[in-house]
């Protein structure tokens, strides 16, 4: 029996088009100050016109692969997490699949909002340790940007379009490094927090995103910091075990909330809303990605991911780099 998915590589890709707070506060009557002082947003990417989540995807895909020395037929399946597939179906992954030129495998998106790269990663890691796969690919690919009402100042600015990619791959070592626990939680009542609005089953409606910021916030403070607890516990560990948190980015003070909760110094928390804002699936991967690269996050370091999304969707993993 497999004993862990390790994590090899890692990779991103953000549109190049940047728009800054004063570009929004142009056309809404909003401002630099009160996005910085409320989420800690200074700018966002955003994808052009041919950009699309498959194509986001597939980049940060051959990124992550490129970084752990592999090809896209080494994978045996794609896991990737969107709420803005390029269409209904065949599923994003697979449009990956042919982007990449990978001939063999399988690949299918997973559905969980913000928290979907956690979703994703707990779905591979089970994959892995079962032992039907040996190698996978994880990725959160968003473009947001197609799904916000931009005459809603309360939730326009919050957004970013980007992908982040990584590579996990089985190891029978038992070394103590790897995927060691996931948590996935959903509550299905509280959906009307943050949704989007319309669909097949509401072909009348906008296509927007809705949300309750101030309740949505409420309970990402709550279950988060459960959260946290629970991977720590389901290993015995303890918050000074930690070496990093790679949160999902959704505000700094959700994210700042939880650091101290943890004890931990900022200087160990990676962030990257100030420059990103809240890319939805693909926040995590990105963050870590630029982590691992800039090299903060080195071999042998434990790191700590949340996230909370629509749904309401939430969940933890914690990985020994
Ligand atoms: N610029 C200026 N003013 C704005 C604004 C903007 N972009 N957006 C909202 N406002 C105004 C509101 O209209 C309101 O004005 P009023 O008091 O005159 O009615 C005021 O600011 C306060 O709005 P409110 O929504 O209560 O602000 P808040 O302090 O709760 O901050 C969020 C709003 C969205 C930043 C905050 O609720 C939040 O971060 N929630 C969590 C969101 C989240 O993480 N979502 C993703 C989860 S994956």
């Amino acid at each position: 029996m497999t004993k862990h998915a390790l994590l090899i590589g890692s990779g991103s890709c953000l549109p190049d088009r940047v728009v800054t707070n004063d570009e929004l506060a142009v056309r809404l009557d909003t401002s630099d100050e009160w996005i910085r002082t409320r989420t800690g947003i200074t700018r966002r990417h955003m994808a052009g016109p041919d950009d699309t989540a498959a194509s986001m995807a597939a980049r940060a895909a051959q990124a992550a692969l490129d970084y752990a020395g592999l090809v896209a037929d080494d994978i045996d399946a794609i896991f990737l997490a969107t709420a803005t597939p390029d269409q209904a179906f065949p599923a994003t992954a697979v449009r990956v699949q042919a982007l990449l030129g990978m001939t063999r495998g399988f690949g299918f998106d997973i559905s969980a909002a913000c928290s979907g790269f956690i979703f994703a990663l707990a779905t591979a890691d089970a994959y892995i340790r079962s032992g039907m796969i040996r190698k996978a690919l994880v990725i959160g690919s968003e473009v947001y940007s197609r799904i916000l009402d931009w005459s809603d100042r309360g939730t326009c600015v919050l957004f970013g379009d980007g992908a982040g990619a990584v590579v996990l791959s089985a190891s029978d070592e038992d070394d103590g490094r790897g995927l060691l626990a996931t948590h996935l939680h959903s509550d299905g009542t509280l959906g009307d927090l943050l949704y989007v609005d319309g669909a097949v089953g509401q072909p009348d409606k906008t296509g927007h995103l809705v949300m309750s910021g101030r309740d949505v916030f409420r309970h990402a403070v709550s279950k988060l910091s459960s959260a946290v607890d629970e991977a720590l516990a389901a290993r015995g560990l303890a918050y000074a075990d930690v070496d990093w948190l790679v949160p999902h980015q959704a505000n700094i003070r959700i994210i700042e909330g939880v650091g101290k909760k943890l004890g931990l110094p900022p200087e160990r928390v990676v962030v990257t809303v100030d420059r990103h804002a809240n890319t939805s699936a693909a926040s995590i991967p990105l963050a870590l990605d630029e982590a691992v690269r800039d090299g903060r996050i080195r071999k042998g370091d434990l790191v700590l991911l949340e996230a909370l999304g629509g749904g309401l969707t939430w969940g933890s993993a914690l990985v020994r780099m």
